[in-house]
């Protein structure tokens, strides 16, 4: 079975330029080839929701020209890949801190996020300026704000409104979650909603992630035993009473 919501940290575009003798700007500029490669082939395969971390809220520390050149090949992508996406019936949509971004970034992802509106096939996400606790900050505000209002009693806050006041209410859960580069920890990549997600790390650098790799992090997918608390014979028993 395929992941219904695929997320990916994208790690490792500094590496791969260093290990070439190339500037930084290099490496992500590959990377966003590979971004290109992926949501495609994605798509293709039937996941229905793709999250990719483009940018973290602590990747504001970098130097500046670097946060200089990504912000450009953000801005990029949106204008190059919008009739792709219409084309390829992809919604884009974005999580993050919309208001730290450059105006023209912000512009072109609400024109993106607009014309791509009623695309159905698959929904791409750009995690840019994000961080999962700054969302779940947010979040607490938002219920805080209601209760002061008198709209939230404590005793009615419940799991779906605290997950119903992060940026990402409208997505299903994480099911499967990738990084490459090597690095096994999530940096603050959407905590909450892939606490029951599959991890999968591999060792390529991300501008090299290909087809193939991913194809391999489906199967592993596929061949892991989601229980959700549950024991095996129970999980049997369930699927021996499902309908066929
Ligand atoms: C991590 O590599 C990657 C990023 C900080 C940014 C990811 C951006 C892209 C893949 C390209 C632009 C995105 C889009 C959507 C067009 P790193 O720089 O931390 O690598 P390192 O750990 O080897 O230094």
């Amino acid at each position: 079975m395929k992941p219904a919501h695929l997320a990916i940290i994208m790690d490792g575009n500094g590496r791969w330029a260093e290990q070439r003798g190339l500037p930084r700007g290099s490496g992500h500029k590959e990377g966003a080839e590979a971004v290109r490669r992926v949501v495609r082939y994605a798509r293709k395969s039937g996941v229905e929701t793709l999250t990719l971390f483009a940018f973290s809220s602590l990747n504001w520390g970098r130097p500046s020209d670097e946060v200089a050149d990504l912000m450009d090949l953000l801005l990029r992508f949106l204008d190059e890949e919008k009739q792709e996406m219409l084309d390829r019936d992809i919604r884009l949509t974005a999580i993050g801190e919309r208001d730290y971004l450059p105006p023209a970034v912000r512009t072109a992802l609400a024109d993106v996020e607009l014309a791509t509106a009623r695309c159905r096939t698959m929904t791409l996400v750009l995690a840019v300026s994000y961080d999962g606790r700054r969302d779940m900050v947010e979040a607490v505000r938002r219920l805080t704000d209601m209760a002061c209002r008198g709209q939230l009693l404590p005793a009615d806050v419940t799991e779906q409104q605290i997950m119903g006041a992060l940026s990402t209410r409208r997505l299903p859960d994480v099911d499967l979650l990738v990084r490459t580069s090597g690095e096994q920890r999530l940096s603050g990549f959407l905590p909450l909603e892939a606490c029951y997600a599959e991890l999968y790390f591999v060792d390529k650098l991300w501008p090299d992630f290909e087809e193939a790799d991913l194809d391999r992090a489906f199967e592993t997918y596929a061949g892991r035993q989601r229980r959700f608390g549950l024991t095996p014979a129970q999980l049997d028993t369930q699927l021996a009473t499902v309908p066929a």
